[in-house]
């Protein structure tokens, strides 16, 4: 069957809402093939523009993922400095398609850090898009959980504002999007690593042990079967 196909196979009743990919895997991929680390994260750039674009295919509302974590920056200058030459070269090509269908694209995380380059790139997608209702496409970059929440109070704080749990998502990067209602996480590691540690209150996690760049549209079929048969409860019975 035709992986195109396989996407059309899905009951579309019961599709998450909101999915969010803890994309892992990149460097183990590229160390596989005796390739340099910064290999496995230009193919899973690759990777990401495929899962996009099919999560919006099939109607999904809100798709985020993990690009670049506040720990990333923690890892050698070279792998850094090949990260950021990605996100420069692709921010905008990767997106520009989908922006064009009316995708609406936003980021979470500390954006300071970038480079003026970067950030105007950043800026161009944001504007670029702002109009758009189709769907989001919401990416971590300089993001941490822990960061977020404790910026988040500290500006309830400076606010002298009490908050209910409900009032103080809107403190948060993903103000205004739902909950994500299946967060993915590849290579088979059993770990949030400080992403969207709030907003998973009632997440489903998939972990599968495909190394990102190989997840392909038959391991987000997978997934998404998966999530489709679980029984979400939220601590009811
Ligand atoms: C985790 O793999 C992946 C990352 C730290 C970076 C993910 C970034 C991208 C896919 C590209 C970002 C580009 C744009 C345009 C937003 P890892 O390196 O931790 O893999 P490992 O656990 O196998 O070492």
């Amino acid at each position: 069957m035709k992986s195109k196909d396989l996407l059309d196979e899905l009951d579309k009743t019961r599709l998450p809402r909101h999915i969010a990919f803890i994309m892992d895997g990149n460097g183990r991929w590229a160390t596989k093939r005796l390739l340099p680390r910064k290999m496995g994260h230009k193919e899973g750039v690759k990777t990401m523009r495929a899962v996009i674009s099919d999560c919006v295919r099939i109607g999904i509302e809100v798709v985020s993922l993990f690009a670049f974590s506040t720990e990333n920056k923690s890892r050698p200058k070279d792998e850094i400095d090949a990260l950021m030459q990605l996100i420069r070269d692709n921010i905008y090509d990767m997106l520009k398609d989908l922006i064009a269908e009316g995708v609406k694209v936003t980021f979470m995380g500390d954006l300071s850090y970038f480079s003026d380059d970067i950030r105007e790139s950043l800026d161009r997608v944001l504007r670029e898009s702002a109009g758009g209702t189709k769907a989001v496409v919401n990416i971590g970059l300089n993001y941490g959980s822990r960061d977020e929440i404790v910026q988040a109070v500290n500006k309830c704080v400076q606010e002298r504002k009490t908050v209910s749990a409900e009032e103080f998502k809107q403190y948060l990067y993903t103000k205004n999007l739902p909950d994500p209602d299946l967060i993915v996480r590849t290579s088979g590691e059993f770990r949030l690593s400080n992403f969207m540690l709030y907003q998973a209150a009632y997440s489903e996690v998939v972990v599968t042990k495909t190394l990102w760049p190989d997840f392909d549209n038959k391991a987000l079929v997978s997934v998404l079967k998966e999530y489709a048969q679980r029984n979400r409860r939220y601590g009811k019975i």
